[in-house]
């Protein structure tokens, strides 16, 4: 049976007992978060913007290839999650993905999402007037290796309608246990 909730209108007028029910009731209700991920991967199929695929096909493409290539299950989560940002905004949609994982997988994994398009626009960037080569200034970092081979291998290929990937099921599993506990706030 569940607590009754919290009484104060005011934090200021918390109580220590209070503010463990608050605690217990959000670890509890923690895997709302990857439901929530899931629901917004899902919320990808109605953005195409004049690409061959949807975003969730493209997601799901990327994700597949990352799993065939042996990436383990932090950077397989990621790779699915890439361009969740784009549900919210196309421009910043990096940096919106990359915070939505920070908390639960580790560094490296957040920082290949928040700086994939400096990496992606050496297949692109040149037909929007745009520097493609905004990668090298991430050149000697811990992640490089990672976000190219994310760019290079599983993202800016993944836009093929004959491609066979993986449906969102065979994921959701991995969603689940990514997303099942923060390891910092
Ligand atoms: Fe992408």
């Amino acid at each position: 049976m569940t607590a009754a909730n919290a009484t104060f209108t005011a934090m200021d007028h918390s109580t220590q007992e209070e503010w463990s029910l608050i605690a217990t009731e959000t670890v509890a209700n923690q895997p709302r978060v990857a439901e929530t991920v899931l629901n917004m991967l899902r919320g990808l199929e109605t953005i195409t913007d004049g690409f061959a695929v949807d975003q969730l096909i493209h997601s799901l493409q990327t994700a597949t290839r990352a799993e065939a290539a042996g990436a383990d299950e932090e950077v397989i989560v990621a790779s699915l999650c890439h361009d969740l940002g784009k549900a919210v905004s196309v421009a910043n949609h990096p940096k919106i993905a990359a915070e939505i994982l920070r908390p639960y997988v580790r560094p490296e994994v957040a920082t290949m999402i928040a700086v994939h398009q400096d990496f992606q626009g050496k297949h692109y960037y040149a037909f929007l007037g745009m520097d493609p080569t905004l990668r090298t200034k991430h050149e000697g970092s811990e992640y490089y290796d990672l976000a190219k081979q994310f760019a290079d291998e599983w993202d800016q290929n993944s836009f093929d309608p004959n491609f066979v990937n993986q449906p969102l099921e065979h994921f959701e599993p991995m969603v689940r246990r990514v997303f099942a506990q923060p390891r910092s706030m």
